[in-house]
């Protein structure tokens, strides 16, 4: 590690440093993970491409890539101690550009951060419209109508945006996410028993019945390439990998820290959390005459429909929204991460100046997403708004493409011997069968399978 990296160690990576509990550590993965990704994206996801078929390949797709992925990334990071791009350099061999993946990373970030903020946005406009009590209604109309007159006013969509990006870089520039990362920490199991809540009354309705089958009884004929890309970019998203997140929270991963028994908690927890907010809209979307295959909007129009059928729907409305919004900032604090501390180590600005960067990039680039259903509706680039290209280019082009190449860097570069030292603490632990395993699928298995599925995806040959 070069002097520059060492001492430009930027603060949250300090401030989490300072876990010293494996639960910690756990936890802080977890707040990246689990997201919008979980509550938005994974339902809709779900509903636009038919049910279990896509459960389905979304869950093999975290098996056979999703893990090993990730278990490269925070290796890399914990062995490199530094932001992706320095990490890739102090680790590869001299003059191989594999830091380029760090520098690719960066780009997701921003594509990412520029259409998620935008839903973070409605999430917290959706916290006042629920104090109002204007969107509670199990009438798809009602509820349409809410949701399309705040994504259709060019104003409020900018000013949430604004705001919620003001609010985020406060956060960073306050150095006030150890804070964050505690309070998340704590309410977490609050949205989950929410979450419970939500099916129980989902499950309780007349045509819950129809949901489960939607979600849990697979039919084939509804998988082809651009599904099964579609969900391999889900895996990628769900678990903040392909892009250097998982690799900057590595750098503070504790050395004694089990990272395969560490990688699986995560992938179990965050997995859960998207199969309760999956049952806990199927059912409602059958029972009231949803389309599942409503888009980005199925969560934020079936939510207040559950949420009227049980009494002190709209204050549980708030606090469902509020503790979402708290879920997002917990994701969104890590995807600004990597382009903070690339711009911070990399470029030398101090990390102040590296924040408000990124934010003033942010409100440029994130302004065509939050406009992309009124202003900017007819501004189409490949037949897509810029929030969905943002969004389409990212979880299927970047993220698997990142991590191809971090599967081959580990695979044929780096090799066995330190990606297995890393998995077994340098021989400490009992995870020898695992990392051979993993290496294995890094080395063959996993490369091939994203390159496959995003040629076939893409419709590339
Ligand atoms: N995993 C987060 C979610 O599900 C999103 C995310 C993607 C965060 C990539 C960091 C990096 O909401």
């Amino acid at each position: 590690m070069n002097e520059k990296t060492s001492l430009a160690r930027p603060n949250t990576v300090l401030a989490r440093a300072g876990f010293t509990s494996g639960f910690g550590v756990l936890a802080a993965t977890l707040g990246s993970a689990v997201g919008l990704g979980n509550i938005w994206k994974f339902p809709y996801l779900t509903g636009a491409n038919g049910g279990a078929s896509f459960l389905l390949v979304y869950v093999l797709a975290t098996l056979l890539v999703g893990l090993p992925v990730m278990m490269a990334e925070i290796s890399l990071g914990r062995v490199g101690k530094a932001n992706p791009i320095s990490t890739l350099q102090a680790l590869a061999p001299k003059g191989q550009p594999w830091w380029l993946i760090g520098v690719a990373g960066m780009l997701g970030a921003f594509l990412i951060l520029s259409f998620y903020s935008e839903v973070v946005a409605w999430v917290f406009a959706y916290v006042v419209k629920a104090m109002r009590g204007s969107i509670l209604s199990s009438d798809p109309q009602v509820t349409g109508a809410a949701f399309n007159a705040l994504i259709s006013d060019p104003m409020q969509s900018l000013l949430w945006q604004w705001g919620v990006l003001l609010f985020i870089g406060g956060i960073l520039l306050m150095g006030v996410t150890k804070g964050i990362e505690a309070v998340t920490k704590k309410l977490m199991p609050i949205l989950f028993l929410l979450l419970l809540l939500l099916c129980a009354v989902s499950l309780s309705l007349d045509k819950a019945w129809e949901g489960l089958v939607f979600l849990f009884h697979p039919d084939f004929s509804k998988i082809t390439a651009s599904v099964v890309l579609t969900a391999m970019g889900l895996a990628f998203f769900k678990l903040s990998i392909g892009m250097g997140t998982m690799m900057t929270y590595g750098s503070y991963f504790r050395d004694d820290q089990n990272i395969p028994l560490t990688t699986l908690r995560v992938m179990a927890a965050d997995l859960s959390i998207s199969m309760l907010a999956g049952i806990a809209i199927f059912p409602a979307v059958f029972t009231f005459g949803f389309a599942p295959t409503a888009g980005p909007s199925l969560v934020f129009i079936t939510i207040p429909a559950v949420f009227s059928q049980i009494p002190m729907g709209q204050s549980l409305m708030v606090v469902f929204f509020v503790l979402a919004a708290i879920a997002a900032t917990g994701a969104m604090l890590s995807l600004m991460e990597v382009p903070v501390v690339i711009l911070h180590e990399r470029l030398g600005l101090t990390r102040p100046k590296a924040t408000l960067l990124t934010i003033f990039l942010l409100v440029i680039l994130g302004s065509t997403s939050a406009l992309s259903n009124s202003t900017l509706a007819d501004f189409k680039l490949f037949g897509m708004t810029p929030f969905d290209l943002f969004d389409f280019v990212s979880s299927n082009i970047i993220l698997p493409g990142g991590g191809i190449f971090i599967a081959l860097f580990v695979g044929w570069v780096w090799g066995f011997d330190k990606f297995g030292g890393a998995l077994t603490n340098k021989g400490h632990l009992q995870n020898q069968k695992v990392a051979q395993a993993v290496f294995f699928l890094l080395r063959y298995v996993s490369p091939a399978l994203i390159l496959v599925v995003m040629l076939k995806g893409l419709n590339l040959f």
